[in-house]
């Protein structure tokens, strides 16, 4: 049997996780006090009421709202700091993590506010033996040409970011918009993914513009692969990873798919589990492994796939990757 201590000890990396989806109810009224931002409430139960959602844009309308607390470079860096904790209770040992930029922009904050607080966070993390990284992502329900200026301005700022993702509301909103962005972040030298969702309409179709012209190197979410033998076929050929987030996709979908995340681990696609947004969907990473066993009982064996799939499908480098598999 799968015990709490197992899953919280297993070395693990995590690959899907927005930092501003780890903005805790505590954090949130801390911030708003210092910056003298109304929220709407002044005690941490009654932000934590507001932390409820039963579709993905009932969940963002919070998520982008909740935004407006974190207004200096030192708020980005706690805000990231406080994950990297979590991340460290979790003996998550090596993190990749989103940041939306374009989230920031529009309410008046500059690019390098945002960022030079979650790299300094970044390099604070090797004191907690943690190797931390950075993806940048496009909102897709915002113009492509938005997306062209954060990439440009994110060239001043290169060596910070590991890889370039693509979040937020889905629908209507396909990879190929982005089609000229993405070859210009690869030509950069950039790692690419892409959020592929559950549930959207037209998912099979984005999956393929993602897989087959795009060409990302990880998807995130996407187990509804499952449908389409040929896409399974293809991603297990390619061993292009897919990070899942079970307690996200209960949320999200009533379901946290996790007979679909063992299906595709019995047929060798490399999977592996996230938290996504935790703050918001009720758990950190160790968590989201044991949503899965309450649901489904899940041998060790498989427990530990899934764990060494996340270090297999990170960026870290091919030396560094010897030392955790
Ligand atoms: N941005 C932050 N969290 C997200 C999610 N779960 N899905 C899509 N976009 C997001
Ligand atoms: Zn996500």
């Amino acid at each position: 049997t799968i015990t709490t201590k197992f899953v919280y000890g297993l070395p693990k990396a995590e690959l899907h996780v927005h930092l501003e989806g780890t903005l805790e109810p505590e954090l949130k009224l801390a911030l708003s006090q210092k910056n003298h931002i109304d929220i709407g409430q002044t005690n941490v139960e009654d932000i934590r009421k507001t932390y409820k959602f039963n579709s993905l844009p009932s969940f963002l309308a919070v998520y982008y709202s909740s935004m407006m607390v974190l207004q200096t470079e030192d708020d980005f860096y706690q805000l990231a700091m406080e994950y990297l904790k979590h991340a460290k209770e979790n003996n998550v040992r090596h993190v990749e993590m989103f940041f939306d930029p374009q989230g920031h922009l529009a309410r008046g904050i500059n690019f390098d506010t945002v960022i030079n607080g979650y790299y300094r966070a970044c390099q604070d993390a090797k004191a907690l033996n943690i190797d931390a990284q950075l993806i940048m992502c496009f909102l897709r329900d915002m113009p492509a040409q938005s997306a062209n200026e954060i990439l440009l301005m994110a060239q001043h700022h290169r060596e910070k970011i590991i890889g370039i993702g693509l979040d937020s509301d889905e629908h209507h909103n396909p990879p190929l918009k982005f089609a000229y962005q993405f070859a210009n972040a690869t030509s950069q030298g950039y790692r690419t993914t892409m959020h592929a969702d559950i549930d959207q309409v037209n998912s099979i179709e984005h999956i393929k513009q993602a897989l087959e012209i795009i060409n990302v190197n990880r998807l995130d979410h996407g187990t509804n692969i499952v449908e389409n033998p040929d896409l399974v076929r293809w991603v297990a050929q390619t061993q292009i990873g897919l990070t899942t987030c079970p307690l996200s996709n209960k949320f999200i979908s009533d379901d946290s798919k996790g007979k679909e995340i063992l299906d595709l681990l019995d047929q060798g696609i490399k999977i592996s589990i996230n938290s996504d947004d935790p703050a918001y969907f009720g758990g950190y990473i160790s968590d989201n492994y044991l949503a899965l066993n309450t649901e489904f009982e899940v041998s060790k064996e498989d427990i530990i796939k899934l764990a060494k799939n996340s270090f297999e499908t990170s960026w870290i480098s091919p030396v560094q990757k010897q030392i955790y598999l």
